[in-house]
């Protein structure tokens, strides 16, 4: 996610917006920028890369003022460039954003047909051209910038600074985080607490739809119609350390609670349920050639790898064509066969994994269109590829990977409905209906996250097993991989995942009452299948913890602990039914007391072989 800082006061404007912006490295970024008022005019100074680049820059020609906005930019929509860093300047404004515009193409038209000339790929750069356009037209500043806040739909964070009207900031929510910091004659507004924290501990966590009007003498927030409204001070008793993982101990965590909007993000302005419309920023592949396509094989590792076992599913589901799962590792020593019309799909999250790199080079040298499903703008992956699908999912810093897999898998899903459309293979009414049913991921998840203290309390009667049998079937066999490598991972636990359907076939010598079992037994069209799986293990004293839908009342005849989850769609089982596994996984190897952000041995991104 980008980082957003802004400042009136009497201070240094230069050194509190670096300092704060410091303070969100952790968050991830490729640029940074920042815009200080000298007294005279509006000051930019903006680089790609890191923040000590924008200090070198800023050492040679330093900026007085005493207010400013500074940004770090995790890059959405235009890759990581000074001309696409923030903050984004037309006229007298410059805004700083975090977030992603939906219906930016459209404004971006609009705008230019009015005589308006962008600099940058962004998305960001329309609020600037929009709050200007009306200014000209003689508004007010808030006036202008509640107009423009109002022309755009999507989410955002944003700050702005006007040259004609120096002495105020404006700042804007909708879907984006924004804290107004209340100091003593000075105000501040950021992304996240980290960033203002060693200056103020007085907060208010503006809502969706507010807008706040920032003087050296008054704060004062409104609605997007302009009517003020009261907002409750916080007081923000938390130190440095927690703060940058927003309360919660551990990045992992925090990132297993941030999936409900990392999910949102990767859909908004890529589907829409109405039309039934599914576009890709970066998706440059042909009709015809979609029309031809003959076969696809997907090549990544771990996590990764586990997303693409899900998406086969999709992709033989709506194509109707061989779809191939292989792991990088592996793939790159094949030797292998590409045929005509042979799609060659890489799912990275870091986009640096050397096996994934090496096995997508294997398919292009033979040919093959490389398409590639990536979280960092950019990355090695993506700048190899002829397609490349983001996902939305902001930085991911705990090793074990969670955000990045859910949002893997909601991409491939929509990807496998865009490509059968393209084909032919679905008519609008039906992709409209699964768009629906995508739309109520995020929601869904966020129920599934309220069951986290029911799964604590089942990690703590279970974390001091040496080994773990994860079972699942079909589009949940994947699951059980993914489920059995986040407990191995972190907590150091042996854990395999097996397809259920195998157990006959040697694991079920395995059962006894040390080795518990998780199945994955939610509603589908192998529940019966699973549920005589559950019957095996317990006619063998085996321990088992079942993830049941709600509703069912027989899996109580046959688990010894039950995990209730919602049901949408069973295509999409699997981003619901991966939730409870992180959490258990997580909590488990807190019990153990494990490293979970940095657990032994592993890295982040796996850059060698
Ligand atoms: C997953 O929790 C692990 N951190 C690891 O398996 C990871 O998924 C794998 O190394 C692939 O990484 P990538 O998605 O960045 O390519």
């Amino acid at each position: 996610m980008c980082g957003i800082v802004g400042y009136i006061g009497s201070g240094k404007a230069q050194g509190i917006l670096i300092d704060g912006l410091k303070k969100l490295e952790y968050r991830g970024y490729d640029s940074a920028g920042i815009a200080i008022f000298d007294g005279e005019t509006l000051i930019i100074k903006r680089t790609k890369g890191k923040i000590r680049d924008l200090e070198k820059i800023l050492a040679k020609e330093p900026v007085k003022g005493s207010v400013g906005i500074a940004h770090t930019r995790w890059a959405t929509h235009g890759k990581p460039s000074e001309e696409n860093a923030h903050p984004h300047r037309v006229g007298p404004v410059a805004v700083v954003h975090n977030g992603i515009i939906e219906n930016h193409i459209e404004l971006r038209k609009w705008l230019e047909s009015n005589g308006h000339e962008f600099s940058s790929e962004t998305d960001t750069e329309i609020f600037a051209h929009l709050i200007e356009e009306k200014l000209k037209g003689g508004s007010s500043f808030l006036d202008s910038v509640l107009w423009a806040l109002k022309q755009v739909s999507g989410s955002y964070a944003i700050v702005v600074i006007n040259e004609d009207e120096p002495d105020k900031l404006i700042g804007a929510r909708s879907g984006s985080p924004l804290i107004l910091g209340l100091g003593e004659g000075e105000y501040f507004l950021a992304s996240d607490i980290p960033a203002i924290l060693s200056y103020t501990r007085n907060m208010v966590f503006l809502e969706d739809g507010d807008v706040v009007t920032l003087s050296r003498e008054t704060v004062k927030i409104f609605d997007i119609e302009g009517k003020q409204v009261e907002r409750e001070p916080k007081r923000i008793t938390w130190d440095p350390g927690m703060a940058e993982k927003s309360g919660y101990k551990h990045f992992m965590q925090k990132e297993i609670f941030e999936q409900p909007r990392a999910i949102a993000d990767t859909l908004t302005g890529r589907v829409f349920s109405d039309s039934g419309e599914i576009r890709f920023e970066y998706l440059n592949m042909s009709e015809d050639f979609a029309k031809k396509l003959q076969r696809i094989t997907i090549v990544a590792c771990g996590t990764s790898w586990h997303a693409g076992l899900v998406g086969r599913y999709y992709l033989e589901k709506f194509l109707r064509i061989p779809v191939d799962v292989e792991l990088g590792s592996e793939y790159r020593y094949r030797d292998p066969v590409i045929s005509d019309y042979h799609l060659v799909i890489g799912i990275s999250q870091s986009g640096e994994t050397a096996d994934t790199i090496a096995g997508l080079k294997a398919g292009k040298e033979r040919g093959a269109r490389i398409l590639s499903i990536c979280n960092v703008i950019d990355s090695s992956v993506a700048r190899m590829s002829d397609d490349v699908l983001y996902t939305h999912a902001g930085p991911e810093i705990g090793v074990a990977s969670t955000k990045a897999f859910t949002t893997q898998i909601v991409t491939l899903y929509m990807l496998s409905l865009l490509l059968a459309k393209l084909r032919g293979d679905v008519d609008e009414i039906e992709v409209a209906e699964k768009i629906g049913d995508l739309l109520q991921v995020p929601s869904l998840v966020e129920k599934v996250l309220k069951q986290d203290p029911l799964i604590e309390k089942i990690s703590q009667k279970y974390y001091k097993y040496q080994n773990f049998l994860y079972l699942g079937r079909h589009l949940n066999f994947p699951i059980a991989l993914e489920g059995a490598l986040k407990l191995k991972e972190i907590s150091y636990i042996h854990a395999e995942g097996y397809p259920a359907g195998e157990m006959k076939h040697g694991p079920i010598a395995l059962i006894d009452e040390n080795l518990p079992v998780v199945a994955v037994a939610t509603r589908s069209t192998v529940y019966e299948k699973i549920y005589n799986n559950i019957e095996e293990v317990k006619a063998r004293n085996g321990e088992v913890i079942a993830l049941a839908s709600e509703g069912d009342k027989r899996i109580k005849d046959v688990a010894n602990e039950i995990i209730y989850l919602p049901f949408s769609n069973e295509d999409l089982s699997p981003v619901i039914n991966v939730i409870p596994l992180q959490l258990f996984a997580y909590h488990v190897a807190v019990n153990r007391g494990t490293d979970v952000d940095q657990p032994r041995n592993l890295a982040k991104s796996v850059t060698v072989e």
